[in-house]
Order: structure tokens, then C-alpha cells, then sequence
């Protein structure tokens, strides 16, 4: 039985989170598309480069902070916006949007949260940034907006990756919907999660409190995440609802899931502040590139007209260092800290923040620098 006090890294959060969770909830959160291969590459792509550290550096006080559309935060990696979080944990958004306070870092909110933008914008004074998913239904697109915009969100992200599910193969295995759909098998996995089950059911019913009052899927349907994009999102969307919404929000603005260089062009072009480059976790297209693969060439392509967030398969300091050295402004993630919340909540999420920025400390350190300006290319060899 792993202790929270003994996760030392993202993987023995990954091992607390299984224990704890019913295996279909666990697998949604693990699961990548159809072989998981991009999934494992989005890590897995570190390991092809090394770091080539100075010494003498005088590294005795490091300031680890960056700037993210116009947001100071105290390092330089921040909490991918998730859906589903109370599922996870029964104090969901409240936990990360406090850790995330506690860190000074950047907390993003799904478009399926189970806690209110106005809740959450209320709670924490740190930087908060809304993750919009583009439904067909107008008038919930119009309306997100405005609430995000009512609870003083700080920036905006589109996510231009799910434009119709992907094969997500546990979760067929697994029967996982949203919420979870009562079952035998299910009620079984729930039995054998007694804690989990005890505080799902104890605390207020699960909701997704900005879809709730438009879709059925926000209420009480159980239904797969895939048939939610597939069904809901507009297929139709393009470049120029894009720009259309950037006008529209009128603050800091991102793409999330952008992979190419024409495209992070075309976010230069229509006005973004920021891209995320993701693939979703490995969860949409397998055999697509991993985002560490790919920030080197879209970070000379758009030469500083617009900050690069490399989303994904970040598991510890040193993949921050050398994504920043390879030209991203920051990095963001999910399961990061999501396996953590799962794990211990608020006091979980912290452990995983604060083990990522002990590393980032101590990796800079070693690595001779003292600030992320002086992070640079000359310090990264691929093999
Ligand atoms: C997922 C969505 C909901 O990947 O972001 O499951």
C-alpha cells in the first residue's frame, strides 16, 4: 500500500490513483487511442535528447517563473484543463484550482467541469485559464463565453483536436460513461472501491455545471466521452470560427492541440496569443507526433510571434528543462496531476506540483542556469 508521503514522482502517483479508483474511472484517466502508441511516445520523446549542463554557474537562487498570456506564474508548468474532475475526486476542480493557487501556476477549466466557472472564479485569485469546447449548439457556445468572461477567466483556449472521438479501447472494454452508468460489473468495481464509492455518493450529485441547462449529455445521461465529441461538437468547425471567437473573447487566446507548423502560422495569423501543441493526451490520433517532437521546428517557424505550451507527456522536471530549451515559453499537462487528485485530492494535486517544481529546482541547478531566459538550444543534444 503506497502513502501519499511516499509518491515521489508521477508514476507512484499513477500507483496510489489504481488503488484507489474503480478500474473503469482509472482506465478513462490512463487510456490513450486505439494502441496507446502516441501516448507512450509523448514521453518517451524526451529520452531521444540529452542535457548539456554549465557549471560555475552560481545557481544559488533560481527563479523558475514565466509568462503565460500575460499571466505571471511561479513555474514555468501549469494544469492542463481536464473534464469529469469530481469523478475523480469528490472535491474535483476545487482541489486543483486551490493547489494550483498555493503554486502560483495556471489552472485550466474544461468546458466539462463538474464545478461552475462562477465557483471557480470566485475561489482562487491565480491565473485561470477556460477550455472551450465548440458545440453545435450556438447559444451554449455564446453563453459559455459569457460566463467565462463573468468569472474574470484570464484566457481562453480552443481545443481544435476532437472533432469527432477517438478510439478509446478500455473504455469500450470497460463500459465508461459519464456519469457512470450502473451496472452490475460496474457496482462491482464500485463494491471493491468502498472509499471511492462512499464519497461519490455522499457528496452533491454529479453534474457538468456548464452543460447541464443545454444538453442532455450535461445532466443525467449516461453517455462515452467519444459519443459526446462525435455527437455534440461542430465537425464543421474551422479557421475562421476560430478567429471569429478570438474576436469574440477579445483577451489572451489559444489554440490547444495544434501539431503543425502551417497551422501554429495560421494561429499567428488569426490573432492567438498561445498554442498549446498536444495531441490530447495520445487520446484522439495514435501515430501522431509527439508535441516534444515537434517544438523545435514550430518554434523557429514562428520565431516569438506567439508562446508555445507544450501539453503533454510531461512526467518530470527535466522534460520542462529541455522542452524550454528546445523554444517552448512553458508546458502543461494533465495526468500529471490528475493521477494525483485521484489519489488524495488538494493535498495530492500538491504533491504532485510541488515534486515537479522541486525537480525543476534542483534539475536547474545541476543543469547551471539560474533563470528560464538563459535556458537555450546549445544545451540540448539529440543522440
Ligand atoms: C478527454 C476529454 C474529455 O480526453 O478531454 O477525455
Amino acid at each position: 500500500m503506497v502513502r501519499l508521503t511516499d509518491c515521489n514522482n508521477v508514476d507512484d502517483l499513477r500507483q496510489l490513483a489504481k488503488q484507489r479508483l474503480p478500474g473503469p474511472i482509472f482506465h478513462y484517466i490512463d487510456g490513450a487511442a486505439d494502441d496507446e502508441v502516441t501516448y507512450r511516445r509523448n514521453s518517451a520523446a524526451f529520452d531521444d535528447c540529452d542535457l548539456v549542463p554549465n557549471v560555475l554557474a552560481g545557481v544559488d537562487a533560481i527563479d523558475m517563473s514565466v509568462t503565460v498570456m500575460g499571466q505571471k506564474l511561479d513555474m514555468p508548468v501549469f494544469c492542463s484543463p481536464t473534464a469529469l474532475q469530481r469523478l475523480f475526486h469528490h472535491d474535483g476542480e476545487r482541489a486543483v484550482a486551490r493547489a494550483a493557487e498555493k503554486f502560483g501556476t495556471l489552472f485550466g477549466v474544461s468546458s466539462l467541469s463538474t464545478v461552475s466557472l462562477a465557483e471557480i472564479g470566485a475561489l482562487t485569485n491565480s491565473p485561470k485559464l477556460f477550455q472551450f469546447y465548440f458545440h453545435k449548439d450556438r447559444g451554449l457556445n455564446d453563453a459559455m463565453v459569457e460566463r467565462a468572461k463573468a468569472a474574470k477567466f484570464d484566457a481562453m483556449a480552443l481545443t481544435v483536436d476532437t472533432i469527432t472521438g477517438g478510439n478509446r479501447e478500455r473504455d469500450l472494454h470497460t463500459g465508461f460513461t459519464s456519469p457512470p452508468r450502473l451496472t452490475l460489473k460496474s457496482l462491482m468495481s464500485f463494491a471493491a472501491h468502498p472509499r471511492w464509492a462512499f464519497n461519490y455518493f455522499t457528496h452533491e450529485a454529479f453534474e457538468l455545471a456548464e452543460l447541464k441547462d443545454h444538453v442532455q449529455e450535461g445532466s443525467n445521461v449516461a453517455v462515452s466521452v467519444g459519443d459526446y465529441f462525435s455527437t455534440m461538437l461542430d465537425q464543421s468547425m474551422n479557421w475562421d470560427d476560430a478567429a471569429e471567437l478570438c474576436t469574440k473573447w477579445g483577451g489572451p487566446f489559444c489554440l490547444k492541440g495544434i501539431m503543425s507548423v502551417e497551422d501554429a502560422k495560421r494561429a499567428v495569423d488569426i490573432g492567438a496569443s498561445a498554442i498549446m501543441i498536444s495531441n490530447h493526451g495520445g487520446r484522439q490520433l495514435d501515430g501522431s507526433r509527439a508535441p516534444f517532437d515537434q517544438v523545435a521546428e514550430i518554434a523557429d517557424a514562428v520565431d516569438g510571434r506567439i508562446e508555445i505550451i507544450l501539453d503533454g507527456g510531461i512526467r518530470r522536471g527535466t522534460h520542462v528543462l529541455k522542452a524550454l530549451a528546445a523554444g517552448a515559453t512553458a508546458c502543461s499537462g494533465g495526468r500529471m496531476y490528475l493521477y494525483a487528485l485521484a489519489a488524495a485530492g488538494q493535498p495530492g494535486v500538491e504533491r504532485a506540483l510541488g515534486n515537479m517544481r522541486s525537480e525543476i529546482e534542483r534539475d536547474m541547478k545541476l543543469l547551471g542556469v539560474r533563470n528560464v531566459e538563459e535556458i537555450n538550444r546549445d544545451m540540448l543534444r539529440y543522440r
